[in-house]
């Protein structure tokens, strides 16, 4: 089960039917879904299938997906999830959010407390993440929460609609998080 987790402004915890109408907000939009691997929805009835297949991952032995929610007013602005998770070995990190609330250090701040919860709680031993080519505000994000760009992964991503693409690959290891981060205080 996962964890709600509270950071200084966001709630991190399961996602839930309760989101559909915050969820169909952005998950319609055409600069979301295809950024983070999946088609526009077209009405709510695909985000309410989309929140059972995102709870569904538990049943399959993975993590599930977090809803990201604003503190201050409840209202559930993005996702966040460590998918294609290793038991005692890695995870992909992915994330999206709702425009409207972009470019206020809300994803890295979410990003940062997945990454705490996946190598204190979880015993990762590596966190990764693949953003296309110019998808520049992914990558500022996992720079900003101190993963590393190891290369491009050339032809590394089949899309939904049968596009394939060369992705950058980020990561960080344990090794990182504890001597680099903790040790000297990245934030
Ligand atoms: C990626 C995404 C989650 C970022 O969310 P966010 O809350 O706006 O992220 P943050 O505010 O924490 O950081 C964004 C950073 O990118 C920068 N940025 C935004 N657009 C940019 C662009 N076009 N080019 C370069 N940098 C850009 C911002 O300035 C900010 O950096 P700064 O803090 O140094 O100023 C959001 O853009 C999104 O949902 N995109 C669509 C889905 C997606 O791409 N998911 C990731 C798939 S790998």
């Amino acid at each position: 089960m996962l964890p709600k987790i509270e950071t200084e402004r966001l709630i991190l915890r399961l996602i839930e039917d309760k989101d559909i109408h915050d969820f169909y907000e952005f998950a319609r939009l055409p600069n979301i879904g295809p950024l983070a691997g999946w088609k526009p929805h077209v009405n709510e009835k695909e985000t309410k299938i989309m929140i059972k297949m995102f709870r569904d991952k538990i049943r399959f032995g993975q993590l599930g997906v977090f809803a990201i929610v604003l503190k201050e007013t409840n209202k559930m602005i993005g996702t966040i999830e460590l998918h294609s998770y290793t038991k005692d070995h890695k995870a992909e990190l992915g994330f999206c959010l709702n425009p409207e609330y972009w470019n206020q250090g809300y994803a890295t701040e979410a990003a940062k407390t997945i990454i705490v919860w996946g190598f204190d709680v979880l015993n990762l031993k590596r966190i990764e993440a693949y953003t296309y080519l110019e998808n520049e505000a992914s990558q500022k994000v996992l720079e900003k929460a101190n993963l590393i760009f190891e290369g491009i992964k050339r032809k590394g991503y089949l899309a939904y609609d049968g596009g394939i693409h060369d992705v950058k690959v980020y990561s960080i290891t344990n090794e990182d998080f504890y001597n680099l981060v903790r040790k000297n205080g990245i934030k």
